[in-house]
């Protein structure tokens, strides 16, 4: 695909060429790992590496939305085990979010992205969680591209809330067990109003999902870079989404070719 006018690095331009426009994943969810090691390498705080890490999500936002094919990007921000981080990493975290949230909303107005969340943000301090309240509210109506964060999010959570909704239904009489399907599992779940989730990325080398849309991923494509999150740049993120068109999805059939 052509890159726009705007992008004159040339490295960049050349994978831009390599793209199909026409087969970008429609829904990308990303781990962001790495923060940490990449301040310990400097000698640094913890917190730079996560400050370091938010200009990491502007850059792939706005090449996102260069992109104008995929149509959601969710982001690993905070899930329900990062609890258990020092309390002063956790408050710079949440402080971390709410200046995102301050200094990105004149942008999504502009390029018409739409915040979401998933996760149980009602458990996030005040603050963050106004910020969040105001942003969703104000972009709710932003069409070309979904911004999600998953906050306090855990995927064995997620599908626990999920059944208790399906038991309370079946206990009312509204529903009857035999009813219940993967269709009907997934339009239950938080995540009912996103995409199809079709490329899973994760940074700084770790194999692991660390309670991740663990239903979600199901077919999903897995990526793993090396690449630490602070340092994952426009062009590491081209060459995730080439990794992604050079996979044949079989979805259990087999190949088109025989
Ligand atoms: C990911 O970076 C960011 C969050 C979990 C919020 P880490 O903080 O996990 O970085 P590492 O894994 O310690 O390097
Ligand atoms: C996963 O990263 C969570 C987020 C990116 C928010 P972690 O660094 O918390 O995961 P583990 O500890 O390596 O499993
Ligand atoms: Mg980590």
């Amino acid at each position: 695909m052509q890159a726009p006018e705007t992008i004159t690095d040339a490295a960049e331009r050349a994978l831009w060429a390599q793209l199909d426009g026409a087969r970008l994943p429609c829904h990308v969810a990303i781990i962001m790992d790495g923060n940490g090691r990449w301040a310990q390498q400097r000698g640094l705080p913890r917190l730079a590496g996560h400050q370091q890490g938010v200009k990491t999500v502007r850059r792939i936002v706005e090449l996102c939305g260069d992109l104008q094919g995929i149509r959601a990007l969710t982001l690993y921000a905070f899930s329900t085990e990062n609890w258990s981080r020092p309390a002063a990493e956790i408050g710079g975290l949440m402080q971390l979010l709410k200046t995102y949230l301050r200094i990105e909303l004149a942008e999504m107005l502009k390029n018409d992205i739409r915040l979401t969340t998933i996760g149980h943000g009602e458990e996030l301090p005040a603050e963050a969680r106004e910020e969040l309240e105001r942003t969703k509210m104000r972009t709710a109506d932003n069409k070309k591209f979904i911004l999600n964060l998953a906050l306090n999010y855990g995927a064995r959570r997620s599908l626990t809330d999920m059944a208790r909704t399906l038991a309370r239904q079946a206990q009312a009489g509204q529903l009857d067990p035999a009813a219940i399907t993967p269709e009907l599992v997934n339009d239950t779940l938080e995540t009912s109003f996103l995409p199809p989730l079709e490329m899973v990325l994760r940074t700084s080398g770790e194999m692991r999902l660390s309670n991740f849309l663990l239903w979600e991923m199901s077919y999903a494509e897995l990526v793993v870079t090396p690449v630490l999150w602070p340092d994952f740049s426009r062009c590491d993120f081209l060459r995730t989404l080439l990794e992604f068109q050079q996979r044949e999805r079989r979805f259990g059939a087999t190949t088109p070719r025989q």
